[in-house]
């Protein structure tokens, strides 16, 4: 309820004419130094306003814009790089790994590249994955461990539909001339290559088997064929498992990992530094 405005007789100061059930509320001022800060504080962003970008489509007299400045970031980095990557991309990853300050350079740059496009499949630490995915730290290799293999591998792919991909596809034996019988008995020999038969019966039905369908790629010893990606079956290091159960589903049915081709997606010095870095990372072959 309205009143009109009085002085209150114990503090002097003026009401503001508001009464609720005989109380009545004080008009005490903002304290001075309060309200010029808050004016201070008015003018200070009007002039923040028109100086710098601060509502939407306006640009503000100063022309900043943190995108610009970001590009401009990006490109005085690219600048810095751009020698060391030119060097980089004109060596080769032999050359690269064998000079000290290139090399400490492609390492670093690799581990990076490393983590953003190959990490998902092949472990953080290129460690592998059961499932096909294999440890790039070991010294067994699909397709070789050379500088020139590792390079290629990582240009081309495995089994990516690409014409000149790597790998080539192993036959379904499920369903290419091998009863399941069979089948159980060469998983029980490809066993006994890297380890002691568990059923030496059935290692010894399978062994025929084998020489007949599976040495073109697999060899004499199951000791594996980089050119085709066969894996070495006489180690006991498994792309999908070293099961009875595994190994009876990979002669079954196949496998055949594929990885994309990088060539295209990655530039030259970006491959140069991954396979200097994939090479040092335990298993590099000379
Ligand atoms: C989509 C999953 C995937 C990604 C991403 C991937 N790889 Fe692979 N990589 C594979 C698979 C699967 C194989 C094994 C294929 C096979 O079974 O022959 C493989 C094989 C390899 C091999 C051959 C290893 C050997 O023993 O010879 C190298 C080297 C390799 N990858 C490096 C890389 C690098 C470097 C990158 C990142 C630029 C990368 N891979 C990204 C799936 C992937
Ligand atoms: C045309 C070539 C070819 C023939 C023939 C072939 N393989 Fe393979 N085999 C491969 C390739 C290539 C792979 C690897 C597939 C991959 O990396 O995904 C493979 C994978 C395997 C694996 C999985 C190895 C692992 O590390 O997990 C087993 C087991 C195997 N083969 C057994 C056999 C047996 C037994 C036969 C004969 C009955 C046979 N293969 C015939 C090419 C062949």
């Amino acid at each position: 309820m309205a009143t009109t405005p009085e002085r209150d007789a114990h503090s002097g100061t003026a009401t503001t004419g508001h009464e609720w059930d005989g109380i009545k509320e004080l008009d005490t001022p903002m304290p001075s130094w309060w309200l010029y800060t808050l004016y201070a504080s008015i003018a200070f962003a009007v002039v923040w306003m028109i100086l710098y970008p601060s509502l939407p489509y306006v640009r503000g007299v100063l022309g900043y814009s943190t995108r610009a400045a970001f590009s401009e970031d990006m490109a005085a980095q690219q600048a810095r790089a751009a020698p060391m990557l030119a060097r980089m991309r004109a060596a080769t990853p032999a050359a690269i790994a064998a000079d000290p300050e290139l090399r400490a350079y492609a390492l670093a740059g690799g581990r990076i590249a490393f983590a953003t496009n190959c990490a998902g499949c092949h472990g953080s630490g290129g460690q592998g994955a059961v499932g096909g995915f294999p440890s790039l730290a070991d010294d067994d290799w699909l397709f070789g461990g050379s500088f020139d293999a590792i390079h290629q591998t990582i240009s081309v792919g495995i089994r990516n539909g690409e014409a000149d991909a790597r790998g080539v596809a192993m036959p379904a034996y499920a369903t290419a001339g091998l009863t399941w019988p069979q089948i159980n008995d060469v998983a029980e020999y490809v066993l006994s290559l890297s380890g002691p038969a568990g059923d030496t019966a059935a290692a010894a039905r399978g062994a025929p088997i084998f020489a007949e369908n599976c040495v073109a790629c697999h060899g004499e010893a199951g000791e594996g064929n980089k050119d085709m990606g066969a894996p070495r079956l006489s180690d006991r290091i498994w792309l999908y498992g070293g099961d009875r159960a595994s190994i009876a589903r990979s002669i079954a049915f196949s496998r055949g990992g594929v990885m994309p081709s990088w060539s295209g997606r990655l530039d030259p010095a970006t491959i140069n530094m991954l396979t200097v870095y994939v090479h040092a990372l335990g298993g590099g072959e000379r």
